[in-house]
């Protein structure tokens, strides 16, 4: 095993970041409030929407979605098993039912066709992945989405900064989930946002992250008041400190520079791998106009290898690399097995890349010796269990 190690991700934490978080620790105010406020507003301007809501993480940004669009038992929502088990289990926690639509194999995102597949009486809303730093097709979705009067909410959580045909994701004032996981291209800690033209939504959305009182803290601290607090709905303890989002100002404020970065690592990797066989790259989804390249996702020729993706996995990891693995297909998981019944061989083309896939290391900080180190890596693995 190799001491010096390359870590699958890394956030990129500059000076700035630490002064405003010390500074926020001494002001005497350390939960949300005014840095909140700011790094919502800084957000709603970069990705061009109206409103943005911050929130604990996507996860929680997802739960408060579906639940302010009224999503419950009985509805059905179309989504991927290509993702984190986030992005189904809050559909399934609200009562309402997942329908997994197929992946595209190049792209490793739904289709609009799959998304028609699988629409039946009960489908209330469709809840697309922008998977790895790309865009889905939303044009198409968002025809379906009209044309059925279904919800259309993104999981933006690889999308932050990610483009469609010039559009930033988020901008299109529909209901879009980011997440600021460390692994993110963007990170406050833990942390997330959700944006929308919908005031009336945005509205909901702040209630149910806090409590679903009528006053934030920060407001009725400010002004020094003590006015009784009135509950409008039951709702949810979501809200993001001014902790974290310090570090999401300075990030966000970086997020180009580290887009940029991530984009000339990719083009490093893609040109190194042509002559590796036994990984295949990726292709483009068509409409995405700028990739944030959260992650680098290759698939293995499997055919050409006598060991499965774990232990090819596995001997990287020997040789010092980490990787990631974006995603085991959720429908395979035990609860979902269990629950719907779901087995192998149901959504082939998502199980074919859950067997294939891993995640090569790319984050900012990275230098361009690394991309060729884990390249070697990958050689030497291949040498040793290639047929
Ligand atoms: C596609 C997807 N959706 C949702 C999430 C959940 O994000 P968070 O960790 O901010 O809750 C993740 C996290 O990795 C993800 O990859």
């Amino acid at each position: 095993m190799s001491d010096d190690k390359l870590p699958f991700s890394k956030p990129s934490i500059g000076e700035d970041e630490i002064r405003e978080v010390v500074e926020v620790l001494r002001s005497g105010w350390i939960t949300s409030g005014p840095r909140v406020k700011r790094f919502e507003a800084d957000f709603a301007q970069y990705v061009g929407a109206q409103h943005a809501v911050s929130v604990t993480s996507c996860t929680a940004g997802l739960h408060l979605a579906l639940l302010a669009h009224g999503i419950g038992p009985g509805d059905e929502v179309v989504t991927t098993a290509m993702t984190w088990p986030a992005t189904v289990n809050m559909i399934e926690l609200l009562g309402a039912k997942p329908v997994f639509a197929e992946i595209d194999r190049g792209t490793l995102e739904i289709t609009p066709e799959s998304v028609e597949a699988v629409l039946t009486e009960a489908t209330r809303a469709i809840l697309p992945v922008h998977f790895a730093g790309q865009a889905v097709d939303l044009d198409a979705l968002a025809k379906i989405a009209t044309r059925d009067d279904l919800v259309l909410i993104e999981d933006a959580a690889h999308a932050v900064g990610t483009e469609y045909k010039g559009r930033r994701i988020g901008s299109d004032g529909r209901t879009t989930c980011f997440s600021f996981h460390p692994i993110k291209n963007i990170t406050t800690g833990e942390g997330g946002m959700v944006t929308t033209d919908d005031s009336a939504l945005a509205e909901r959305l702040r209630l149910l992250r806090f409590h679903g009182v009528n006053r934030d803290a920060w407001s009725r601290y400010a002004k020094m008041e003590t006015v009784r607090d009135e509950t409008l709905m039951p709702g949810f303890k979501y809200n993001l400190t001014d902790l974290q989002a310090a570090l999401g100002i300075h990030q966000l404020a970086r997020l180009d520079g580290f887009i940029e970065r991530r984009a000339e690592l990719a083009s490093l990797y893609l040109e190194t791998l042509a002559d590796i066989d036994v990984v295949s790259t990726r292709t483009l989804a068509e409409g995405t106009t700028r990739h944030a390249w959260h992650l680098f996702v290759v698939t293995l020729e499997l055919e050409k290898l006598r060991c499965d993706r774990d232990r090819f996995v596995e001997l990287l990891g020997e040789r010092g690399i980490g990787t990631g693995l974006h995603f085991t297909a959720v429908h395979l998981h035990r609860h979902y097995r269990e629950r719907y019944g779901f087995e192998p061989g149901d959504l082939p083309e998502t199980e074919w890349a859950s067997d294939r896939v891993i995640s090569l290391p790319l984050f900012p900080d990275m230098r361009e010796a690394d991309v060729a180190r884990v390249c070697e890596a990958l050689r030497d693995v291949a040498r040793e269990v290639g047929r």
